[in-house]
């Protein structure tokens, strides 16, 4: 099976000078820690990092494909009920492996997929107006069981369809992933008779893409579940001992620190020279964001750590944010995903010869015109001594995307060694659901509430 490579030629100072680039040695210092963090990581997999074993959870892909099989050709739609990890995933795998067309045209038998992943009225309200919730299969996937996004998209829902369907009908349109125990949605499952599926322990939000979080969604729209778990599985045996120079993970995990701490860095951009990763971008910001962009250290030290992650798309931001990338501030390092075979070829017809901006055109492909700009792009970057590096997939399969998924996840995990903060706790995050939870009235909130009333009583500055 062919693997993902990682080229990180030109983050070196041989292509884009000392100033800007690493030296090898920079990288070879690493090592020790490097490995380190690797074995600290790895110790833990039996333990609070369950997520590293996902791969290898046959039971319950074999359990997650059963049930797809067994509502194939029920639903025309597929509705993902999530926020954060429980909705990002899902959106990820559906535009990789799916045609960017599949929820216009989805393929015979096959229901289309939508991750409402916002409260936003006017997207609910529109999906309501729009889509018969008797067509929908909804899939409720909430680790903690009681995001206040999710929760109350399930209520709506879950009253739409009672409506329509009646108490008994409604059940067989929800399937329902949660925490085993933890969550108010375990004993609603219990008690309403859905089907569901399990977060194990050790499996956080935006480290559960390979568990049913991802899996189910995936299956119920034709992707290739097994071949999924069989790419995260071969980049876990890739990475799972292998020392810095010979292992992607840590190499990619040390160039994102040293970039940086060493270089002055402190964005990342994920620039995906493919349609079909470009949400894989977006999947991997929530990733880098709140695994790493922690305030204290794990000493409990106030640090403000991490990289501000930024998802582009080629070769559309060429003609957005290029310009940028080329001429602005040093403050960018870049990772190009590139794909050497994609699906299609495309070639351009010859017409309007006699005119040189069209004629160099004619008789050529896309796929030629499209590489042209991908390495146009990161040539130009290059000798703007601008630091990148290319993940080159062979194919968009989902062989290949389960490689990368898991290579980000374990160099995320080993980077929250080398920053020296918890990379799997959100508690910036909380913060926003608590202020939430005390507007919303939540009981158990009154004294936050007055707070924030307070602080919003004085004069405010309008114009
Ligand atoms: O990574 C995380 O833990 C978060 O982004 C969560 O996925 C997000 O907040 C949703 O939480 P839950 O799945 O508990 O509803």
């Amino acid at each position: 099976m062919d693997r993902l490579t990682l080229d990180y030629t030109n983050v070196l100072s041989d292509a884009i000078g000392p100033k800007h680039g690493l030296e090898l040695a920079d990288l070879e210092a690493l090592s020790e820690r490097s490995e380190a963090a690797l074995a600290a990581v790895q110790a833990r997999r039996d333990q609070d990092l369950r997520w590293l074993d996902l791969p290898h959870q046959s039971a319950v892909q074999q359990d997650v494909m059963d049930y797809a099989a067994s509502v194939q050709g029920q639903f025309e739609n597929v509705v993902v009920l999530g926020i954060g990890g429980s909705a990002l995933g899902n959106r990820a795998l559906h535009r990789a492996l799916s045609s960017p067309f599949h929820d216009i045209q989805p393929p015979a038998g096959m229901p289309r997929l939508y991750v409402l992943d916002n409260v936003d009225p006017d997207l609910v309200g529109e999906f309501l107006d729009t889509v018969d919730p008797k067509t929908c299969l909804f899939n409720v996937i909430s680790k903690s069981g009681s995001t206040a996004e999710t929760m109350s998209q399930f209520l709506v829902l879950r009253e739409r369809l009672i409506a329509a369907l009646g108490k008994e009908g409604h059940r067989r349109h929800m399937v329902v992933t949660t925490d085993a125990e933890k969550g108010v949605l375990r004993p609603i499952v219990e008690s309403e008779g859905y089907q569901s599926f399990i977060v194990p322990d050790g499996v956080g939000g935006r480290f559960s893409v390979l568990s049913p979080v991802g899996l189910v969604s995936s299956a119920l729209i034709g992707i290739d579940v097994p071949g999924l778990l069989a790419g995260a599985a071969d980049m876990d045996e890739r990475c799972r001992e292998a020392p810095l120079m010979e292992n992607p993970a840590l190499v990619y995990a040390a160039i994102q620190y040293l970039m940086q701490e060493k270089k002055g860095n402190p964005m990342s951009v994920t620039f995906s020279y493919s349609q079909r990763l470009a949400c894989v971008g977006d999947w991997y910001a929530q990733l880098l964001a709140e695994s790493i962009g922690k305030r204290l250290s794990r000493d409990g030290e106030e640090v403000f750590a991490g990289p501000t992650p930024v998802s582009a798309i080629g070769v559309t931001d060429q003609h957005s944010q290029v310009q940028l990338y080329v001429e602005g501030p040093h403050d960018k390092w870049f990772t190009l995903l590139s794909v050497d075979r994609p699906d299609h070829t495309v070639e351009i017809p010859r017409a309007f010869e006699e005119h040189d901006a069209l004629a160099y055109l004619g008789g050529r492909t896309m796929n030629e015109l499209f590489a042209a700009e991908r390495d146009g792009t990161r040539i130009a970057l290059t000798d703007a001594k601008r630091p990148n590096v290319t993940v080159s997939f062979p194919a968009v399969t989902a062989h290949h995307v389960g490689q990368y998924l898991y290579l980000m996840e374990l160099a995320v995990a080993v980077m929250g060694e080398h920053y020296g903060v918890d990379a799997f706790d959100q508690p910036g995050v909380e913060a926003g659901k608590v202020a939430a939870y005390a507007l919303m009235g939540r009981s158990g909130y009154e004294e936050r509430r007055a707070e924030i009333e307070k602080s919003l009583s004085g004069p405010r500055r309008t114009v």
